[in-house]
């Protein structure tokens, strides 16, 4: 076989960065399970074996997924920061004694405890009863955009909405947002790095010890007066249940809302406005019919997924699309390329906003026991944004370069994007 386009994905090629899903085109109609020579993985590109890896989390484990050295690493700065004279006199001896697979690090059947918690704690009531504090916030951030309505939308707007929407649903003070993107941050750094600075790995112990003191204190308040917010329903469910989460396993449950609920949701809102920028026939659409908005939003996370695809670890031999694959090997789920596939998707590439059943069959929220349990929420914390700065706003317009994606192969977005709001 020649080599498949998709190595210039892997390679983070610029060009291939800015539509990755266009390199797996081939490789989903001709090999749906290739090998990459350059990440070492299988790829699996159509939709049909996309969504059988996801939903065998026992063959395909995400326990492991980030390999060895990643999980490593993240041991390394929990025993560091246990180690600590902080950390020992205010987290307890405990503190660092559980290894934190908690969730998208867990595989069944742990990991189905942890879903019910998730699970039950983002319910639609709750989710509904979090709903004023969202439109606060919103209202906040595109008040502010209308006062100074030139920005570099990801970081001035799109990566502090979400962020305080998280803050918002866990009950932290928007005060709070600015540290928590220092540890998002910081915890992402963790991925991939395998030659931390002595520097570096205190920063990282910093981030730990910092997250984890912060999250145990709010942990303590919430179970003397619990005020309904996600830590609150959290603490009280997981209280209540027959076998309990550790406080560290917790901590690490937190860890994975914040992390993983804020990245990917400001990289969504910030392709759907780029698209918007490039597109101003579709902001007007929006403008003058709001129920067109969410039939919008499903079309861009289908084509544009912010998460292009994630890792699994093979747990035993097994055929697959008529390759061998093997105990110990990794697999690569192309989301993007399964969003596309066009044996599911008439006219894949074309955003169609009258299309039907999209939200039920596309993977950009994974599919199977991992399906991110944040859909709920996002959907309404993007829905009522657009809505807003479509209501505020008769347009929005590129005032740079053409914005360059992000350097990963995993997120896909704009790295910045400047752009100015017309009214
Ligand atoms: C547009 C926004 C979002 C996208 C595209 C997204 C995408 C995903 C994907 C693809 C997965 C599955 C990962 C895998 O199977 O390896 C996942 C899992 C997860 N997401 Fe999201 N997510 C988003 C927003 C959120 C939000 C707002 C939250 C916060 C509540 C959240 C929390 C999680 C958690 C905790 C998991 C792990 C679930 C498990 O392992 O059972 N995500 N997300």
């Amino acid at each position: 076989m020649t080599t498949m386009e998709y190595e210039r994905v892997f390679s983070l090629d610029d060009e291939a960065l800015k539509c990755p899903y266009e390199h797996f085109k081939r490789a989903r109609s001709e090999c749906p399970v290739s090998r990459s020579e350059v990440a070492q993985v299988w790829v699996i590109s159509d939709h049909e074996h996309v969504t059988a890896v996801l939903k065998d989390a026992v063959t395909f484990s995400t326990k492991q997924m980030l390999g060895p050295q990643v999980a490593e690493e993240w041991q390394r700065m929990i025993d560091l920061a246990a180690a600590t004279p902080e950390g020992k006199e205010k987290l307890g001896p405990e503190y660092g004694t559980s290894p934190r697979k908690v969730l998208l690090f867990a595989d069944p059947p742990e990991h189905t405890r942890h879903r019910k918690l998730i699970m039950s704690a983002l319910s639609s009531a709750a989710i509904r009863s979090w709903e004023g504090r969202i439109r606060e916030t919103a209202q906040l951030f595109v008040d502010r955009l209308a006062e100074q309505p030139r920005v570099n939308f990801v970081e001035d707007f799109a990566n502090a909405y979400t962020m305080t929407v998280i803050a918002d649903i866990l009950g932290l003070p928007r005060e709070q947002v600015p540290q928590m993107l220092k540890w998002a941050a910081g915890f992402n750094s963790m991925v991939g790095n395998p030659n931390l600075t002595q520097e570096e790995v205190d920063a990282l112990v910093d981030v730990r010890l910092g997250f984890d003191l912060y999250f145990d204190e709010q942990v303590q308040q919430r179970r003397k007066e619990p005020t309904g917010d996600l830590i609150s329903r959290v603490i009280e469910l997981n209280d209540a249940a027959e076998e309990k989460l550790a406080r560290d396993d917790l901590l690490q449950l937190f860890q994975l809302v914040m992390v993983g609920g804020s990245d990917t949701s400001s990289t969504a809102l910030a392709k759907m406005i780029e698209y918007l920028a490039e597109n101003p026939e579709q902001w007007t659409e929006l403008r003058n019919d709001a129920s067109r908005i969410p039939l919008f939003m499903e079309e861009m996370l289908r084509t544009e997924s912010p998460v292009q695809g994630m890792f699994r670890y093979v747990t035993k031999d097994v055929e697959l699309g008529g390759q061998s694959l093997k105990q110990g090997d990794y697999v690569w789920v192309s989301l993007g390329a399964a969003n596309r596939d066009p044996k599911v998707f008439d006219d894949p590439d074309t955003k169609n906003l009258d299309r039907k059943g999209t939200p039920a069959k596309y993977v950009s929220f994974g599919g199977g026991p991992h399906t991110c349990p944040g859909t709920a929420l996002i959907r309404l914390g993007l829905r009522i944004v657009l809505e807003m700065l479509t209501a505020r706003f008769t347009g929005v317009r590129f005032t740079g370069e053409k914005p360059a994606s992000k350097k990963s192969f995993l997120f896909f977005g704009p790295a910045e994007l400047h752009v100015e709001f017309l009214n």
